[in-house]
């Protein structure tokens, strides 16, 4: 079964602020869905392609000023040719698409976080798209002021994102919970600072029936 995209796969992403916990989360799903026998292509934003890895340096790494509309266009730049050469593809195939990030993340981070405006960011984001939503969006939540204690422990560097102010970053996680809010159909959202074992149960359980309904292939065969 297609929907009117062409699409037959299964397209989760996560999402949340930084240090959330988004990629063990994301390898655990892919673990759990391989095992079940699923195809599974697990990838992120911005950086999911070639083109992506270049845009993603600028975003994350310029040393001078990126504009915050130029950034809004660099992120919207790098989820078109995601999507159209990587995801898109995948779902077709009937795959599942695991991914690190999606247009929430825009919209929090900069519809948000640089006060762009989200209706603006969101339509910036479907058009770079085709209007493509995710099945399930994971949203990972977690207090800016927990999560930066995780980053400080990690002693990373912290890129330009990271970099900004509580401030900031509580906005994100604000606008975060308000989008989950307004599509609960689409979210799952769970308290980051459970243990990962719990975590990745609960979203097994809210993926398991989807994976297994025929339509967009279920466990252990293609649909
Ligand atoms: P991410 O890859 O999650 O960072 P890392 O794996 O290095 O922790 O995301 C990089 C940063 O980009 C993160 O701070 C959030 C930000 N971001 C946006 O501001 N807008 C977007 O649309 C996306 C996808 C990410």
């Amino acid at each position: 079964m297609t929907d009117p995209h062409g699409r037959s796969g299964l397209f989760i992403t996560f999402e949340g602020g930084d240090g959330a916990g988004k990629t063990t989360q994301a390898a655990l799903l892919e673990q759990w869905l391989t095992e079940a026998g699923r195809s599974v292509v697990r990838t992120r934003e911005p950086g999911g392609t070639e083109v992506g890895a270049l845009i993603r340096d600028i975003v994350l790494h310029h040393r001078g000023e990126v504009a915050a509309r130029a950034e809004a266009l660099l992120y919207a730049a790098d989820r078109a040719q995601h999507i159209e050469t990587v995801v898109r593809p995948a779902l077709a195939r009937g795959d599942v698409v695991i991914q690190d990030r999606y247009l929430d993340s825009s919209v929090a981070y900069q519809g948000a976080g640089r006060v762009l405006g989200t209706d603006e960011v969101r339509e910036l984001s479907l058009w770079a798209t085709g209007r493509l939503l995710p099945d399930v969006t994971v949203l990972l939540d977690l207090d800016p002021s927990v999560a930066r204690g995780r980053l400080d422990a990690d002693a990373k560097p912290f890129d330009r994102l990271e970099a900004e102010r509580e401030s900031f970053h509580v906005r994100v996680r604000e606008q975060f919970l308000a989008l989950a809010a307004a599509e609960p159909e689409r979210f799952l959202v769970l308290d980051a600072t459970l243990p990962a074992d719990d975590l990745a149960e609960a979203v097994r359980a809210r993926v398991e029936p989807l994976a297994r309904a025929g339509g967009r292939g279920g466990v252990g065969g293609r649909g």
